[in-house]
């Protein structure tokens, strides 16, 4: 991976990095806290960030507690690295200030990833692209729902190109943050004991229930999470793919499931992709139809890998294909991705 990227490294030698997590009191903050532990990343000091809400409260890191600091009044000087996953407008504000200071920003929130001036980046897809990051500072990290599809088509569209994907997604609540999390799990006890369902964070019960809307509806009848997958999908792989998407909540705490449409510039066919899959960096094939194997959400949840499987010819369309994608989108899909980029940029070419 780190081959492709210019042989100049962006972090000097060190034996420690400092590193800010902002939003560390969340649910994408404490995966970030729980990967870069896992990974061994080398932290010499860890300052997690949040609102002045949970200021002075404590998190775990590394058999540690550290405690919070305040956002609206935390000096970035000295900061390396700031994984921030503490939504859009809050990264807005202050990501520049980050930025301004001399630390690298990985922000997680949509509030960058369009800018035409901004890195938009999966390793193992687009690392090249981080060399924009070297005079703004800002990478963003692609939604959960892209993450996932761009790593299990790219060796594809490496050998024959891509043409048009159709994307219908599966999405867990956790992708809508730790209130959502609670919301799935209080509904559920409530319906299941014969109470009411209280619906606070999702348009709709999400309980026994699938929802067709993620985020609001813009003016061409899509969400503007179908909207973020098909601009990001292009971003990240080029403009001239045509993509349509149609993303859908379910009542799933972890990992997003996508079925994937796929029509090729040539034939591909469905034992060349798997064979092409499963020698692919990040990905893991489970496509066994005789044994009934293929990636499902509750193993793929907690694990790092994008799970593909189901894989076989669309016989309605030339050179087309089908897909199931399965990945853990609070890991893959935002803070194992973020952390993978914190490690292209201490890298030491
Ligand atoms: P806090 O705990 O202080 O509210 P989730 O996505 O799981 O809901 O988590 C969101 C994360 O973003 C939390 O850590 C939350 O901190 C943080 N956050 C939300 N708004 C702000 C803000 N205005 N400033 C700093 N952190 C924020």
């Amino acid at each position: 991976m780190n081959e492709q990227i210019a042989m100049e490294a962006f972090l000097p030698s060190k034996d420690g990095y400092v590193v800010a997590v902002v939003g560390a009191t969340g649910a994408v903050g404490q995966t970030m806290l729980d990967i870069l532990a896992e990974r061994k990343f080398p932290v010499a000091e860890l300052i997690p960030v949040a609102s002045s809400r949970s200021a002075g409260s404590s998190v775990h890191f590394n058999g540690k507690d550290y405690v919070v600091q305040d956002l609206e009044v935390f000096n970035p000087e000295g900061v390396d690295i700031a994984l921030f996953s503490a939504g859009g407008s809050t990264s807005k504000e202050h990501a520049p200030r980050f930025a301004e200071a001399g630390c690298y920003v990985v922000d997680n929130s949509s509030a960058w990833r369009m800018d035409e001036e901004i890195a938009l980046v999966v390793p193992e897809v687009n690392p090249q692209a981080l060399e924009m990051a070297r005079y703004n500072r800002i990478i963003a990290n692609p939604n959960c729902s892209t993450i996932q599809m761009v790593v299990a088509l790219k060796p594809l569209h490496d050998v024959v190109p891509i043409e048009r994907i159709v994307v219908s997604t599966y999405q867990a609540v956790s992708g809508a943050g730790g209130k959502a999390i609670e919301e799935l799990a209080k509904q559920t006890s409530a319906l299941l004991s014969g109470g009411k369902a209280e619906v606070n964070v999702f348009p709709a019960r999400i309980a026994f229930n699938v929802i067709p809307q993620i985020d609001v509806f813009l003016e061409s009848g899509y969400t503007k999470e179908e909207q973020k997958m098909m601009d990001e999908t292009c971003k990240i792989m080029g403009a001239g793919i045509a993509v349509t998407a149609t993303t859908v909540r379910v009542p799933v705490f972890y990992s997003h499931s996508e079925s994937v449409n796929v029509t090729f510039s040539a034939p591909m066919g469905a034992d060349k992709a798997r064979d092409l899959l499963a020698d692919a960096d990040g990905i893991c094939v489970v496509d066994d139809p005789v044994g009934e194997d293929y990636p499902l959400a509750s193993e793929a949840a907690g694990t790092d890998f994008v799970w593909v499987g189901r894989i076989r010819d669309d016989d309605s369309c030339p050179n087309s294909l089908h897909l199931w994608v399965v990945a853990d989108n609070v890991r893959k899909g935002a803070a194992l991705n973020a952390v993978q980029i914190a490690e292209i940029l201490i890298y030491q070419p």
